[in-house]
């Protein structure tokens, strides 16, 4: 059955490496949590309880229907809450530069079993469904927009670049063509013209036919890239001395980022590696937890296949002189 998000229940999200994220957070009773991709609030609830009674939890969702799940974990929380609706790359922003600060921040990234789970949200390339895809509802781009008006040059980059999809030309023009005659409206529509595009071996290769694309439209209507790249930063700033930052990632292009903002803020030193000395004094701002992303264990993998390609990596912020 699908779940209801007037009537959220508990099983409707089930957080993805939820102790290893407890264990790199290491919340404790008085601080300060930021859980900025809330969705049903299932890691919210166990960072909540890390709290024992006493501390805030920040959550941040830019799908309006996280209220709902909100609502409820507020009466269960035990602890002040509140819920922001908005993108993190900008809510994280406005809180630092408010001088909000934070003791343990997670990020969840993607999108959630409830809006890949509920066909109107055009999230599945499985339902037939309108082409939306926003987390945002209240956004004015839809995949929509993007399949019909986007130039057939960007749709090849975009299909390429964030969907690492082979025949990211051939599907761009096939689309170019077949919206020519009739613009795409729903979910079904476009994974016909894609199965139509690539040739019938490739057909059944890796998953199914449409998954690339629909990620690549997904990262691209969301700008997910560009929002994880604003959010890093922001949530750097935020954090106390001594402060801890998880983020879970689900694909490579957002792990990438994650890994190298890592790197560089903790090597700090700026300098080109052929400068003897170090001349631009710049310190190192976080320390890794673990040198390799934490990954899934089997037998998570095995109760939910969905959190197979999840990769965890934390850091903690230099305690100042
Ligand atoms: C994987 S789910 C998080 C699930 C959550 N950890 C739980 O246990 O229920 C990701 C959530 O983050 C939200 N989200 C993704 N990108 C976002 C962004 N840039 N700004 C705000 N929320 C975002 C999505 O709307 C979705 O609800």
């Amino acid at each position: 059955m699908l779940p209801n998000v007037l009537q959220p229940s508990a099983t409707d999200h089930v957080p993805v490496l939820a102790e290893e994220v407890r264990e790199s957070l290491g919340v404790r009773p008085g601080q300060t949590v930021v859980d900025a991709t809330f969705g049903a609030g299932g890691h919210a609830a166990l960072l909540a309880a890390d709290l024992h009674g006493s501390g805030k939890l920040i959550a941040i969702d830019r799908d309006p229907s996280a209220r709902a799940y909100f609502d409820r974990f507020e009466k269960r929380a035990g602890v002040q809450a509140r819920l922001l609706r908005g993108d993190f790359g900008v809510v994280l922003e406005q809180l630092a530069d408010n001088g909000v600060r934070a003791d343990a921040i997670l990020l969840d990234l993607g999108v959630s079993s409830m809006q890949l789970d509920r066909p109107e949200r055009g999230f599945s390339y499985s339902v037939d469904a309108p082409l939306d895809m926003r987390m945002d509802t209240t956004q004015e781009l839809t995949a929509r927009e993007l399949v019909n008006e986007w130039p057939e040059r960007d749709l090849t980059m975009i299909f390429r670049r964030y969907g690492e999809e082979r025949y990211a030309k051939q599907i761009a023009r096939a689309i170019a063509r077949r919206r020519k005659e009739q613009p795409f409206e729903r979910t079904g529509e476009l994974v016909d013209t894609i199965k139509c595009a690539i040739p019938a071996p490739a057909r059944f290769g890796e998953g199914h036919p449409a998954k690339r694309v629909f990620q690549a439209v997904r990262i691209a209507v969301n700008d997910e890239l560009g929002s994880l790249e604003a959010a890093l930063p922001a949530a750097l700033e935020m954090l106390r001395p001594g402060g801890r930052l998880a983020v879970i990632a689900f694909h490579s292009l957002e792990d990438r980022i994650v890994k190298q903002f890592l790197r560089d803020k903790e090597r700090g030193c700026t300098c080109p590696p052929d400068f003897p000395v170090c001349v631009c004094g710049n310190e190192p701002e976080l320390r890794a937890i673990e040198r390799r992303p934490i990954k899934p264990s089997e037998t998570e993998i095995a109760a939910n296949p969905r959190s197979a390609s999840a990769r965890l990596r934390a850091a903690v912020k230099a305690e100042t002189d």
